[in-house]
């Protein structure tokens, strides 16, 4: 299938990730020249550069910082000169069960900087990149959870920094990146349980597996490769040229969380 992204430039924050990995390589597939950021991390995006027959830079960045985004930036259009699509994938999430009223104060800033500022951080920097260089199209697309759609017991703290970007930023972004560029989309994505390294030791606990499996009527966890497949829709102005604001949920069909599992 015809993606038209073939020569788009795409950025992938947390490329060093999972999802962030899979989804470079699909991009790859489509030809897309890329811009791998990781943070800690170097030697996994490298080693699938080594593989990659599109055009790429990694660049190092902490995304917490306002001038190592602007940095990223800086490189990335050194090396390409514009950026049509930006995906904003990088984040942690805590994996300790903690209820609000045990949370620090320090859990809370560390996941709200971490996963919604540097949100904010990157998509602003994207903007300002396209505020100065005019074009038709261009696409954005946040990583969020189904812990914005459905909350998460014990991590208020992920649930909230998700829902302010699947709700807050892309419900906006959406109506402003058209004063910049006039076909520009923003849409968001609402992965569930992901086998990554983020979720890899809750998933080795095969009951944490059943709970998550309970509420889905396709009963899988899904792969990083699921959800890359949904960034190149999503960035396809092709395939996807119609499509801003969306909130896509992708978990199977899930419709909530088991409130009383036995094992808390
Ligand atoms: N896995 C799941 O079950 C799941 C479910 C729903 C949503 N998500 C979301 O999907 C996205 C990708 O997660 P993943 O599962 O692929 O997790 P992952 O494998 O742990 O990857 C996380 C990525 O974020 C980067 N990162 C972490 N802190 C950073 C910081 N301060 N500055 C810049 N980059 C930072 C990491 O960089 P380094 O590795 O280089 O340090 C890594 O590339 C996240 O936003 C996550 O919340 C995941």
């Amino acid at each position: 299938m015809n993606t038209d992204l073939h020569d788009q430039c795409v950025l992938i924050t947390g490329a060093s990730g999972g999802i962030g990995l899979a989804t470079a390589a699909l991009l790859a597939e489509q030809g897309a020249r890329l811009v791998l950021h990781y943070h800690t991390q170097p030697e996994r995006v490298q080693r699938l550069q080594q593989r990659l027959e599109t055009q790429s830079i990694a660049v190092q960045a902490d995304l917490r910082d306002e001038q190592h985004v602007e940095h990223l930036f800086v490189e990335a259009l050194a090396a390409f000169g514009r950026i049509d699509v930006v995906v904003v994938n990088a984040g942690i999430w805590n994996k300790h069960y903690h209820p609000l009223h045990e949370m620090t104060l320090e859990q809370w800033h560390e996941t709200l900087t971490t996963d919604l500022t540097s949100a904010f951080l990157t998509c602003r920097a994207f903007l300002r990149h396209l505020a100065q260089i005019p074009r038709a199209a261009a696409a954005i697309i946040l990583v969020g959870s189904t812990a914005a759609l459905f909350g998460e017991a014990g991590h208020a703290d992920y649930s909230a920094a998700k829902a302010g970007m699947t709700y807050g930023l892309t419900l906006t972004l959406k109506n402003e990146i058209v004063r910049l560029a006039p076909r520009g989309r923003v849409n968001c994505i609402c992965p569930g349980w992901t086998r990554t390294p983020m979720a890899s030791e809750e998933l080795a606990n095969p009951e944490a597996v059943t709970q998550a499996q309970a509420t889905m009527p396709l009963r899988k966890i899904a792969e990083p490769e699921d959800v890359a497949a949904a960034v190149v829709f999503l960035a396809s102005d092709r395939l996807a040229g119609h499509v801003s604001g969306a909130i896509l949920p992708l978990a199977g069909g899930m419709e909530g969380r088991l409130l009383h599992p036995e094992t808390r």
